[in-house]
Parts: C-alpha cells; structure tokens; sequence
C-alpha cells in the first residue's frame, strides 16, 4: 500500500504541490483508468482536511454516471447541464460553489455538503473524461488556491491516461 505523507505545510500552495507529486508517483506507468480513478480519489480524500466526498463522475456518450470515489454513496447519473457536476461537464469549466444552500443548480446527494469544487476531466482528442468532484461540510472550504491545485491534480490524472 502507498504511504500518502502527511507534513505540514507552510500553505496551500505548498500542499498541492506535495500532493501533485505524490498523484504523479502514485499514477506513474498505469494507464487504467478505475485503478488510477480509485487511487487519485484516495489520496486527495486523506490529504486534504474538511472533506465528505471526493471523486468521479465519468461521461458515458449520454451523461455522468458515477466511477470511484471516497465518501458516502451518491446519486448515480447526472445529466450534462444538471447540478454542479453537469455544469461543469457542459461548460468545461471549474465550478467552485462557496455555498451550496445558495446555487440553484445543486444536487444534494449528501445533506452534509456545505461546499463543493468540480474540475471538468477533457482529453487531449477534446472529448469529455467526465468531473472530479470533491465535497465539504464546511462553507467556504474551497478558495482561488483550492481551484488552481485541483485543476493542478486533474492535469497529473489525465497526463497519466495517455499512451
Ligand atoms: N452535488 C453534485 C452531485 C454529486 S455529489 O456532490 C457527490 C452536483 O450538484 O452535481
């Protein structure tokens, strides 16, 4: 089993930065999509405080259906345009929802989630992957770092598919 280290960090910055180098190594030489999906979800629900679902929701030509994930079970298709998940996948850009209680557009699979950031997944060929979606009990627990170190991650997943 991989060890994920758990120092300190002088900030948030430094943190993503210790966590993209820990998904490159844990991703390195697979290309298997559930196995790299199952590990990536792990290693970013046990690094990172104050979350209560962390994972994917993969395209299949119609829409999301849910792939590996840490958390609680959740909803299993989503619709492209429908929810945070399908706002993204629809408009290819991250979506950082500070207060989920204040989007018209959230679905609540887990009544806990107070927050929520999701990264479109987009191939090199432009079609869709599917979302990375990570979920807080906490308002506000996603910030401009929390964006720029997920879509960070997301690009060390996605590198680790290709060929
Ligand atoms: N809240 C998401 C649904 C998925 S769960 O958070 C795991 C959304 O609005 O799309």
């Amino acid at each position: 089993m991989f060890d994920i280290k758990t120092s300190s960090h002088a900030s948030k910055r430094e943190h993503y930065a210790d966590l993209v180098t820990q998904a490159r190594s844990i991703l390195a030489g697979e290309p298997s999509l559930i196995a790299n999906a199952a590990n990536f979800s792990a290693l970013v629900f046990h690094s990172l405080a104050q979350l209560n679902w962390a994972g994917f929701y993969l395209f299949d030509g119609t829409e999301l259906v849910v792939g590996p994930f840490q958390g609680k079970p959740a909803c299993i298709r989503i619709a492209l345009g429908r929810g945070v998940c399908g706002t993204a996948a629809r408009s290819r850009q991250t979506q950082l929802v500070r207060d989920v209680n204040a989007h018209p557009n959230h679905i609540f699979c887990d009544s806990a989630s107070q927050s929520e950031i999701v990264v479109p997944l987009v191939k090199a060929d432009g079609s869709l992957l599917g979302v990375w979606d990570v979920d807080s009990p906490v308002t506000d627990r996603f910030d401009e770092d929390d964006r720029a170190g997920m879509e960070a991650l997301c690009a060390v997943f996605m590198a680790a598919l290709m060929p």
